[in-house]
Formats: structure tokens, C-alpha cells, sequence
């Protein structure tokens, strides 16, 4: 029969699950957004997924990030009706699944090759069970995956934990 507190506990699992398994992606990690880095490499073999964040780092005023559709990336222009995001600390939710695509638009950064980034997200949710690599024993997960993969243990263990309060 369903209580009280199982209506809680559904609806704080319900809340809970998406922001726990969402990543943030700080881009270029500790040297952020800024000239002389690859961030296709960066990007490569990262699972960027509905949900996750992506978050530019830079100095305000320096450089900035713009939205822009495949061809804007090729040549790197934007529309004229884009509105550059510019604080220096700028978080992007992934909202949608496919391909996207950003460029700075200072001083022919993206031209130079520089501070230009696609990525692809992914629609389906992040879940332990499409860990890359899973150890044999099954007991040791490794870096970013293995945090997410003990974060959502963690979840698990917790909701058994009030289930059986
Ligand atoms: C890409 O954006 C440009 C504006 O920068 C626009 O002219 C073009 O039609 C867009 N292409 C697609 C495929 O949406």
C-alpha cells in the first residue's frame, strides 16, 4: 500500500536522480578557454550527455563564447543575432541531444584554430552500465566514470536505507 513516505521517497529520487548523474564538463579543465589549446583533443573520447554542463572559464573581457551552427564553426562566424556570452564563467546546459558547436569570437581566435570547440551529446542518460571498461572483479571503477558509478551506489544504498526505515 502506498504511504506518505513513499510518495516523499519517489519524489525525492525523482528530483534527485538527474542533477546526481549529470555531469559539469569544465572545458579545457585547468586552463580553461583561451588560445594555444586543443580542445578537440579535450573533447575527444569525453560522453557529453543530455543534462550535463558545459562551463568556460577566461577572463572577462579577453574572450568570450559563441553559439554557432556547423557551418558558423567552419568558418568561423556567427549569426548576426547571436548574443556572445561573456562573464568569464559561463554555464552551458546541454539540453538538447547532437551536435554542437562554439567558437570565441576575439581577434581571430577561431581562425588560428584556436578556442574553437564541437561536441556531440548523447540523448540517452548517463548509467553505470555503459562504463567503457569494467574491471573484471567488478570492484575497482577508475576516474570519472568510477565517481559516477559510486555516486550512483550511493544513491541506490541511500533509497534501500529509507525504504526499509
Ligand atoms: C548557420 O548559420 C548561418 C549564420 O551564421 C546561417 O546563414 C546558415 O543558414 C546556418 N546554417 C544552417 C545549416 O543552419
Amino acid at each position: 500500500m502506498a504511504s506518505p513516505k513513499m510518495f516523499m521517497i519517489i519524489a525525492i529520487v525523482a528530483v534527485s536522480v538527474p542533477s546526481i548523474l549529470a555531469t559539469e564538463h569544465l572545458v579545457g579543465d585547468a586552463t580553461g578557454w583561451k588560445p594555444g589549446f586543443d580542445y578537440g583533443a579535450w573533447a575527444n573520447g569525453k560522453e557529453f550527455h543530455v543534462g550535463d554542463t558545459l562551463v568556460f572559464k577566461y577572463r572577462a573581457g579577453a574572450h568570450n563564447v559563441l553559439r554557432v551552427n556547423g557551418t558558423g564553426f567552419q568558418e568561423c562566424k556567427a549569426a548576426d543575432d547571436t548574443v556572445p556570452l561573456s562573464s568569464g564563467n559561463d554555464v552551458i546546459s546541454l539540453s538538447t541531444p547532437g551536435k554542437k558547436w562554439y567558437i570565441c569570437g576575439f581577434a581571430q581566435q577561431c581562425e588560428s584554430g584556436n578556442q574553437k570547440l564541437a561536441i556531440t551529446v548523447l540523448a540517452q542518460l548517463r548509467s553505470p552500465s555503459t562504463s567503457p571498461s569494467p574491471s573484471p572483479t567488478g570492484t575497482s571503477p577508475s576516474g570519472a566514470t568510477g565517481s559516477t558509478v559510486s555516486r550512483y551506489y550511493g544513491l541506490i544504498v541511500a533509497i534501500v536505507g529509507m525504504v526499509m526505515l
